[in-house]
């Protein structure tokens, strides 16, 4: 009965400029290894279902995409949406076409550009939350260990005293998506709040019914006709569902609100590889700190830096600390590691003029 749900519709804009709205980040081999990270998403899921009942959900755009990079992947397992409506209509639409297969199904829902290391433990973890989650009506999310007051994040404030041991269960006080500077550094001091990896279990049923509670209007414009899932009508009612409804994140929608929440702490490494500077984190440097790509970058009196650069492109660098340096395709960026934040208010700018 368990199914996953792979969310891979979204634009990675603070990836710029390697991740672009044409090729964005979970199609893209931005550690360096050879894979994607929705293979790498893939390939991680595989070991935790059955390869028939993983899901993708992308936007149209990308269909050929995720066709090419995951060549197993039959048609039926691809669900397509006409337009970016975020998170909630995603799962909305995943969670009704597979109620519709099986009443009894637990998903794993999960982001498709994530970086995770350590397998044994992700697949140990999860199976430990769907244990739960299929024995009783709990809204499951994997919690992170918050390390820096990052305002980018969901917050969880767990119900126990003291730390939980890894693949501990507890239940949730509060959610906070998001919060503001001031807020996030509250929740890090005060050390009983987790990040949240975006990574959810639950069942089917347990999740349509959160929506039905608190987002009737997208339950009701996904579910009120269960028959025309898995037959040639729910293309079009799909579409239709999908150009009507709000566009929100599960965040916002649920896990702000339910009262069934619980979080399970996990131990395995996790980024979300949200910016530059987690890519950073995580690659290999040399002496002087700096992460260089480019046959023909020369690198001087620099440290700390990510350049990442065209192997036809030659290059001297010189003097510069905690920089990102990326060119792609005609479009380069030179970024201060301390504003990589704003990158996304700096593209809209520019796509303004
Ligand atoms: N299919 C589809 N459609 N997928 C989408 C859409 C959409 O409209 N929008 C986003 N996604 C996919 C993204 O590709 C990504 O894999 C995942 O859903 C999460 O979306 P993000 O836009 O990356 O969310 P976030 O990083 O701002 O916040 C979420 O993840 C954090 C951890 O990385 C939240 O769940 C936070 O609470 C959480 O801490
Ligand atoms: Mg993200």
């Amino acid at each position: 009965n368990n199914y996953a749900v792979i969310m891979a519709g979204g634009v990675g804009s603070r990836f710029w400029p390697m991740s672009v709205e044409e090729n964005p980040k979970q199609f893209l081999d931005v550690l360096g290894i050879g894979k994607t990270l929705i293979q790498l998403t893939y390939e991680r899921l595989c070991n935790v279902v059955p390869e028939d009942h993983i899901f993708i959900v992308t936007n149209e755009q990308y269909v050929e995409l995720v066709k090419t990079q995951i060549p197993n992947i039959k048609n039926t397992q691809i669900l397509t949406e006409p337009e970016r409506k975020n998170t909630a209509p995603c799962i909305t639409y995943a969670a009704a076409k597979i109620y519709a297969i099986n009443q009894d199904a637990n998903l794993v829902v999960a982001p498709s550009d994530h970086l995770i290391l350590k397998e044994n433990k992700f697949i140990r973890i999860i199976n430990t939350a769907l244990n739960r989650a299929s024995k009783e009506d709990r809204i499951l999310t994997l919690g992170i260990k918050p390390t820096r007051p990052d305002t980018g994040y969901g917050y969880i404030q767990f119900h126990q005293d003291g730390d939980l041991l890894p693949g501990q269960i507890s239940k949730v006080k509060q959610f906070t998506e998001k919060p503001n500077r001031e807020m996030a550094e509250i929740f890090l001091k005060s050390g009983d709040y987790y990040w949240n990896s975006g990574i959810f279990i639950w069942k089917a049923h347990t999740i349509l019914k959160a929506l039905q509670k608190f987002k009737p209007d997208l339950h009701e414009l996904f579910c009120d006709q269960f028959e025309v899932y898995n037959t040639p009508a729910e293309y079009d009612y799909v579409n239709d569902a999908f150009r009507k409804c709000e566009s929100i994140s599960i965040d916002f929608a649920i896990m702000e609100n339910a009262k069934n929440v619980d979080v399970v702490l996990a131990d395995f490494d996790w980024s979300d590889l949200g910016t530059w500077g987690s890519l950073f984190d995580n690659l290999d440097k040399d002496v002087n700190g700096n992460s260089i790509k480019g046959a023909k970058t020369h690198v001087f009196n620099s440290n700390n830096c990510l350049i990442n650069l065209p192997d036809n492109r030659e290059a001297i660098v010189q003097g510069l600390n905690n920089h990102i340096v990326v060119e792609s395709e005609n479009r380069l960026l030179i970024l201060d590691k301390k504003a990589e934040q704003n990158l996304k208010k700096y593209l809209k700018s520019i796509q303004e003029n």
